[in-house]
């Protein structure tokens, strides 16, 4: 990782499973340098969404769990794309662009 930008290959959004290949409906990503995870969802090849990981509630970690993301501390709950499907958060997740090339995605930090 560098200051502005995180490269994932998306060969992490696949596994192997009795010699078959699936995918994954998201995976986290985290390093020394960022405070919080950042959740990143794979709609398609071509379609992403990079969410922070820190309710926008009281700013607890979040947890995923498939298609959302729930915060332990008072149970705000969040869908895919940030948006606010319970409370009591009421403002939606920060996320950050993603641009996606043929083998790579890159998560762009730069607005962070
Ligand atoms: S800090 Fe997440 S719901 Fe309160």
């Amino acid at each position: 990782m560098d200051a502005t930008g995180i490269s994932v290959p998306k060969s992490e959004f696949t596994y192997l499973k009795k010699e078959q290949t699936l995918t994954r409906q998201y995976i986290i990503v985290q390093n020394d340098k960022l405070e919080f995870p950042i959740y990143v969802y794979r709609f398609s090849d071509t379609e992403y969404s990079a969410l922070w990981m820190k309710c926008t509630h009281q700013g607890a970690e979040l947890q995923a769990s498939g298609e959302a993301l729930h915060c332990p501390s008072h149970g705000s709950e969040f869908t895919n794309k940030g948006m606010v499907s319970n409370g009591p958060a009421e403002k939606k997740l920060r996320s950050f662009p993603v641009i996606v090339q043929t083998e790579t995605i890159t998560i762009d930090l730069r607005q962070s």
